[in-house]
């Protein structure tokens, strides 16, 4: 996405030579997301939820899409100095075809790559724990029982950008 906001090209489809866009998600791609969200995740969100995170200032929301087509989305909030990714998802059927990498991708740009991000995810969750862990992102706890609808843990995880200039502590 550019800093503008336009659609960006971009990502070719490993399958074919379809292009995906990544734009700003807006109201009228909800019902679309909400099909998505229900195949998802045993607790989806309700369209009262995405409605109040896409009305904040403090939030901006990505869409992957293949023409009219609703592929995935991306919901990222500030929260004081840190981003908050709040919530990912990608059409079950357009998995593995490197979209939600792309969202993430576009959420860098979007949100700035020196930035700091965090999220919760399932201990289950394996194919985003190693989704995130590709984009940098690093456990740094729990929160046991996190999730209502089955008591599961969660994983908290931060992407942060080492200091680079700081020097290194010597001999430890
Ligand atoms: C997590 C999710 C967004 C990933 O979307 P995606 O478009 O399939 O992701 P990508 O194709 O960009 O995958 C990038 C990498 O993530 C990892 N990954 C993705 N899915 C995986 C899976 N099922 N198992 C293991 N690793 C997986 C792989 O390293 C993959 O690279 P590879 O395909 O070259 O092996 C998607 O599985 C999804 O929508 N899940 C349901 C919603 C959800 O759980 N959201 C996260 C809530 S915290």
């Amino acid at each position: 996405m550019s800093a503008a906001g336009e659609p960006t090209s971009g990502y070719d489809e490993a399958m074919g030579s379809a292009r995906i866009a990544y734009r700003p998600l807006s109201y009228t791609d909800l019902p679309q997301v909400l099909s998505i969200e229900r195949r998802s995740f045993s607790a989806p969100w309700s369209l009262g939820m995405f409605l109040i995170e896409l009305s904040k200032p403090s939030s901006f929301a990505i869409a992957a899409v293949d023409g009219r087509r609703l592929l995935g989305y991306l919901i990222c909030s500030r929260y004081d100095r840190d981003w908050h990714l709040m919530n990912i998802a990608v059409d079950p059927s357009a998995r593995r075809r490197g979209i939600g990498s792309g969202l993430l991708e576009a959420m860098l740009q979007r949100g700035g790559r020196e930035a700091r991000y965090t999220l919760e995810v399932r201990t289950s969750n394996r194919a985003a724990i190693a989704l995130y862990e590709r984009f940098g992102f690093r456990s740094a706890g729990v929160r046991p029982r996190y999730y209502a609808d089955n008591g599961e843990d969660a994983i908290v995880m931060w992407r942060e950008q080492p200091l680079s200039s700081a020097p290194s502590p010597a001999g430890r």
